[in-house]
């Protein structure tokens, strides 16, 4: 049977939901939650209901990064206070990770704590958002400025659900699988990826990437050092996403990393002398996956202001997570803004 034990919790695949009905034998909650938007009510509600003959209370909110904030909180909070919950209550996050940020936000802060589930929909949820206990929604414009860590009482991992997800959003999920067997010190994770003809997100890759992430997570829960890794390509690519969030052009998270991949993987040459042949094909292999994206110089200064921002950065210096091989990561490097534009250009080029 696979599981994955994370310190507080399990992250389950087929025996997940029968582990669900124990916890909720066993705790007796006063009521069950359930958050969804309108495509995994659309597309994972009948799903979730034939495997768990749950009938949960309903709780919908609408779909998409620009409704992860506070006044989705507001109308989530509100909710639960009408349909009578208290502190025995249970909330089941169905989605993916805009869902289980704020889900797993609102019921660290609903009197004080409730219990949740998460249940991904979608890839990057299952390999990425869904586990490690962060939460948290965004705040003027910047990304995931408000948040909590609170564990989950369950995370159950059902690859059923990504069969109606758009191609699209499987690349972005594919992106963190991608990023993990950059940062992983097993090597061949990385070739083995390199080598597929198409992306590959067989069962076993996602149980092994999830395992990827769960290791940094057990190793340092609050992010003193070794979870910052999982943070390679985030600099950049945070700010990418933010700059983007804004207009008609909006990327996805993964599309957004996938950039920073690149151009953190570049300055990791420049830096640290990471090798120039991998550098290219890790750029080779996530252009064929992700359709270059333009910037001029006045989109780069913003992201380059973004940066300054963004909450891992001490004193306003931009400090990146660089890697001088696969699986040898560097902590808090200050990059020249020179170098940064470099960088670029070699995004560019
Ligand atoms: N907490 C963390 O550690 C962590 C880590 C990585 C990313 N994140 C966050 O995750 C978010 C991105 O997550 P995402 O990429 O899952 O985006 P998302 O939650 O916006 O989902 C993408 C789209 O797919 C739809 N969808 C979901 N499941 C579906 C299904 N099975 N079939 C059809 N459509 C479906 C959603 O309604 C949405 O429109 C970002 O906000 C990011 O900051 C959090």
């Amino acid at each position: 049977m696979k599981k994955i034990i994370t310190d507080t919790y399990a992250i389950e695949f087929e025996s997940g939901y029968d582990s669900l009905n124990k916890i909720i034998d066993k705790k007796k909650y006063s009521k069950i939650f359930l958050l969804v938007d309108e495509n995994t009510e659309n597309y994972c509600l009948n799903i979730f209901k034939d495997k768990t003959n749950l009938s949960p209370n309903l709780i919908r909110i609408k779909s998409g990064e620009e409704n992860k904030n506070i006044h989705t909180c507001i109308k989530i909070w509100n909710t639960l206070i009408s349909l009578n919950a208290d502190r025995k209550s249970l909330l089941i996050n169905l989605g993916g990770g805009v869902i289980t940020d704020i889900g797993g936000f609102s019921a660290n802060t609903f009197n004080r704590g409730i219990d949740f589930v998460n249940i991904p929909t979608t890839l990057l949820s299952i390999v990425d958002a869904s586990v490690g206990g962060k939460t948290g929604v965004n705040q003027n414009g910047i990304k995931n400025k408000i948040g909590t860590f609170y564990d989950p009482k369950l995370v159950i991992v059902d690859t059923e659900y990504l069969k109606t997800l758009e191609q699209r959003q499987i690349n972005s999920g594919y992106c963190e699988i991608f990023k993990h067997s950059l940062i992983s010190k097993e090597n061949s994770k990385f070739e083995y990826l390199m080598d597929c003809d198409e992306i590959n997100f067989s069962l076993d890759i996602i149980i092994n990437s999830i395992n990827i992430k769960n290791n940094f997570v057990v190793e340092d829960k609050y992010e003193k050092k070794l979870r910052k890794g999982l943070n390679f390509g985030h600099t950049i690519g945070h700010a990418i996403e933010t700059h983007f969030m804004s207009s008609d052009k909006k990327l996805l998270h993964g599309e957004a990393i996938a950039i920073g991949i690149i151009i953190e993987s570049y300055l990791s040459k420049q830096m640290y002398g990471f090798d120039i042949v991998k550098v290219d094909k890790i750029k080779n292999h996530l252009l064929t996956i992700f359709p270059k994206v333009k910037f001029n110089s006045s989109s780069i200064n913003n992201i380059i202001k973004v940066m300054e921002h963004d909450k891992k950065n001490k004193d306003k210096q931009v400090n990146f997570i660089l890697l001088s091989d696969i699986g040898k990561l560097i902590f808090d490097v200050n990059v020249p803004k020179s170098t940064i534009l470099k960088a670029f250009e070699y995004y560019s080029e």
